[in-house]
């Protein structure tokens, strides 16, 4: 039986058959249920082909030692050559979200605030609440960008301030001339505070004008960049992210809270993904034409949102998102969760294959052009 006879219908239905196309050499069948699932930023069409070889070329009984896992320490080396820094200078955790966590533990306290977005992502502000820090929460302004002003103005006094760049959910990025402004201008008026930059999208902005803040956390005290292998580089099964700053400033943040233990397979699979930027230019690439594809079909139906620099789009569809979601899922596509403060007009949808974008903008279609009683006017 050839690798695609291993396929169930579901895999078919619900990630369309471009997906279907990669996976199949992979062997791998994903079930979601008959769903075209849109909904959590994930990659739809994984990591290239290089990086998935790596992982076949990985697996051997030599899997059975690993305290401490094998090419961890070959990761670590790799992620430090790329931007020129020490060893010293680079965490690895099991995802970026861990080190989100163990960053504004390590930062935020009681008597030392958060300051993050409404909305962005979520973590910083849950870690926060969970140790009973305050959260300053600003607002997007009105072109849904982060409100950097008023985020470097919330900032003086507090422990850390959580700058998503580009933002999820809305899409949106700032240059590097403008974060350079923003970093130096916090660190001037409130030196302690430590300043997070969030880059888990940053590999899908087309703004050449957009840089990573990586030499700034290089240069400044307290200034740390977070990396995430589970958006363009398709590895969110296999757990990886990274962070750069100061060697005080990682170490603070790997005592405050476990960022797990990468494992073999995944290291190797990092190190593969690293050196083939050539994959990260097609990922790129096509996640712009798909891109262009959703934001121009809800155009045609009159609904706009930001253009975007991430793997989703943030649409003003003019009515509360758990509607449409609902409607959505009734035709079997799940699409993002609320976003305060946005809940009542905006959506999240991820921008999955091609293929499954045309059978997902056929039931937007379906369900926006319906009453607006939702799903059961269906
Ligand atoms: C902005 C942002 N940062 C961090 C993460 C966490 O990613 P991971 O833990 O998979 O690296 C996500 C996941 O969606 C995200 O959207």
């Amino acid at each position: 039986m050839g690798s695609a006879g291993l396929l169930s219908t579901s895999f078919i239905i619900g990630r369309g058959r471009e997906a279907m196309a990669f996976e199949a050499g992979a062997m791998q069948a994903p079930d979601d249920g008959g769903f075209i699932r849109i909904s959590s930023n994930e990659n739809a069409r994984g990591p290239g082909r290089k990086t998935i070889e790596a992982l076949g070329n990985t697996i051997s009984p030599r899997v059975g030692r690993g305290y401490p896992p094998d090419n961890t320490g070959d990761l670590v080396a790799t992620i430090a050559d790329i931007y020129g820094v020490g060893r010293d200078h680079v965490i690895v955790g099991t995802g970026s979200g861990a080190i989100l966590e163990a960053g504004t533990r390590a930062f935020c306290s009681t008597e030392k605030p958060l300051v993050t977005a409404a909305p962005t992502y979520g973590t910083p502000d849950q870690a926060a609440r969970r140790i009973g820090a305050p959260v300053r929460m600003i607002r997007v302004d009105r072109s849904l960008g982060l409100d950097i002003d008023a985020m470097a103005e919330a900032a003086k006094g507090a422990g850390m301030i959580f700058f998503c760049n580009p933002n999820n959910p809305t899409g949106t990025v700032h240059n590097a001339a403008a974060m350079e402004k923003f970093i130096r201008r916090v660190k001037q008026s409130s030196p302690e505070t430590r300043i997070l930059i969030d880059e888990a999208y940053i590999d899908y902005t087309h703004d050449g004008a957009v840089k990573t803040a990586v030499p700034l956390a290089k240069e400044l005290t307290g200034v740390f960049v977070t990396r995430s292998f589970s958006k363009a580089h398709g590895m969110a099964g296999l757990r990886l992210g990274y962070a750069i700053g100061q060697p005080e400033t990682v170490k603070a943040i790997s005592s405050a809270w476990s960022l797990g233990s990468v494992n073999t397979l995944t290291a190797a699979a990092g190190i593969a993904s690293l050196r083939d930027p050539k994959h990260i230019e097609e990922e790129r690439a096509e996640n712009a034409r798909v891109r262009d594809f959703t934001l121009q079909a809800f155009k045609s139906l009159g609904y706009e949102a930001p253009d975007c620099h991430t793997n989703c789009i943030f649409v003003d569809l003019k009515r509360p998102a758990s509607q449409f979601r609902e409607a959505c899922a009734a035709l079997k596509v799940s699409v993002g969760r609320d976003f305060p403060p946005f809940e009542k007009t905006h959506s999240r949808i991820t921008l999955g294959t091609m293929d499954e974008m045309r059978q997902a903008v056929q039931v937007f279609k379906r369900v926006l052009t319906t009453s607006s009683t939702g799903a059961a006017a269906l």
